[in-house]
C-alpha cells in the first residue's frame, strides 16, 4: 500500500468488490477526482447479489424491526435515489409506490403490524383492486406506501460499470495490504469476512422471473398470502420479478419447493401471472450481519469497508457510496454512519 495522499483528487483507491456497492462507491470517489480501480474476479460477471435482487426501494418494509437505527439510514438512502438514479439514465427508476397486500384474516393480522409501524393508512379489498385490477378477488386488505420506489439492479450495474469504463481490473485479491493504492474499501459482499475477519454471513434467497403482457401490475406488491411472504416486483417491458426466499444456507441449488411457494404466492395474489412464461430462477446470498445492518467505516489505517448490505443492498447504494467517498477523502462523514462502524463487532 502507498505511504498515503492528503485526501481529494489523485488519491490512488483501490475498491475490493465490482458488486452495486463497490461500483457506485467507485463511481462517487472517481466523480469526485480520485484514482479509481475496481478489483473483481469477474467484472463483467453476473455473479453477485445485484443480479438476483429484484430492486425494491423499501425503506419502511425492510428490516425495521430488527436494528432500528437501520430505518434513518435507509429513508435518508432512499432520499437520495432519485438524484443517484437521474445521474446514471434510464435505470427503470419508478416511483408509483408500493401496495402491501394481505390474503387472508391471518395474513391481515401479520401484515397489519408492518402497516401501523410505517404509519400507513389501511386499504380495503375494493380500494388495492381500483387501485391494481389483477389483484385476486380473495385479497383481503392492504396499505399503499407512496414513498417506496423500485430500480432494476442489472441496468444499475450496467449503467455504473459504464461510468467506470477501463477502472474494472479482473482480479481476485486475497490480501488487501498487497493493493499498491493510498486507501483500499473493501465491499465484497459475503467474500468480506475472508479479507476482513468481520462477522458477514450468507443468507440465500431465491428468486423468479416472469414474463408477459405489460400492464398487468402497476405497483410493487408486497404481502403475505396463506402465510408466504412474497413481494413481486413488476417492470415496464413485463417482467415480473417474484422474491423471495431467505435461507441459512450456502448452496446455490434452486429447490422445487421454493419455486412452489413463491409461484403459489404470486398466483394467489395475481391469478393473471398463470399465464405468464417462467423466464428465470436465480439463486443468491444476501451478506448479513449479527444485527443484519451494514458495516461501514474505517477498518484501519487506509483500509474501509462497505460491505453486510443484508436485505438491502441495492437501496443502500447511494448513502454508502457518499458516505465513504467522505470518509476516505476527507476523514470525516455524517454522523449517522457512527452506528454503523465495523467497532460494534470488535474490529477497528
Ligand atoms: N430486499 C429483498 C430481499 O433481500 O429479498
Amino acid at each position: 500500500m502507498g505511504s498515503g495522499l492528503p485526501g481529494g483528487r489523485g488519491m490512488r483507491v483501490a475498491v475490493v468488490g465490482g458488486g452495486i456497492i463497490g461500483l457506485a462507491v467507485g463511481a462517487d470517489l472517481l466523480r469526485r477526482g480520485a484514482d479509481v480501480t475496481v478489483y473483481d474476479p469477474a467484472p463483467d460477471g453476473i455473479d453477485g447479489a445485484w443480479h438476483v435482487a429484484a430492486g425494491m426501494l423499501a425503506p419502511g418494509g425492510e428490516s425495521v424491526f430488527e436494528f432500528p437505527r437501520l430505518e434513518h439510514l435507509l429513508d435518508a438512502s432512499n432520499a437520495r435515489w432519485p438524484e443517484f438514479a437521474a445521474g446514471l439514465g434510464d435505470v427503470g427508476y419508478d416511483d408509483a409506490g408500493t401496495l402491501g397486500v394481505a390474503l387472508t384474516a391471518d395474513d391481515v393480522t401479520e401484515m397489519a403490524r408492518e402497516w401501523r409501524h410505517q404509519k400507513l393508512s389501511p386499504l380495503t379489498g375494493s380500494q388495492l383492486r381500483e387501485r391494481e385490477p389483477g389483484l385476486s378477488p380473495r385479497v383481503r386488505a392492504g396499505a399503499y406506501a407512496p414513498d417506496e420506489r423500485q430500480v432494476d439492479p442489472r441496468r444499475v450495474v450496467a449503467a455504473l460499470r459504464n461510468v467506470l469504463h477501463g477502472r474494472l481490473v479482473p482480479r481476485l485479491v486475497d490480501d488487501v495490504s498487497a493493493l499498491d493504492a493510498d486507501a483500499v474499501v473493501v465491499a465484497a459482499g459475503c467474500g468480506t469476512a475472508a479479507l476482513t475477519g468481520l462477522p458477514i454471513r450468507p443468507v440465500k434467497g431465491q428468486v423468479l422471473r416472469l414474463r408477459g403482457e405489460p400492464g398487468l401490475l402497476t405497483h410493487v406488491l408486497d404481502g403475505a398470502a396463506d402465510g408466504r411472504h412474497v413481494y413481486l416486483v413488476p417492470r415496464a417491458d413485463g417482467e415480473v420479478v417474484v422474491g423471495a426466499t431467505q435461507e441459512e444456507r450456502t448452496d446455490r441449488t434452486p429447490t422445487a419447493g421454493a419455486v412452489h411457494d413463491l409461484l403459489r404466492a404470486a398466483l394467489d395474489l395475481v391469478p393473471g401471472l398463470a399465464e405468464h412464461e417462467l423466464t428465470e430462477v436465480t439463486v443468491g446470498h444476501r451478506p448479513g450481519t449479527p444485527d443484519n445492518a451494514p458495516i461501514l467505516g474505517r477498518l484501519r489505517d487506509g483500509v474501509f469497508v462497505a460491505a453486510g448490505h443484508y436485505r438491502n443492498g441495492v437501496l443502500l447504494a447511494p448513502i454508502t457510496a457518499r458516505l465513504i467517498a467522505d470518509l476516505v477523502l476527507t476523514g470525516t462523514a455524517d454522523p449517522i454512519i457512527d452506528d454503523f462502524t465495523p467497532g460494534r463487532f470488535g474490529c477497528a
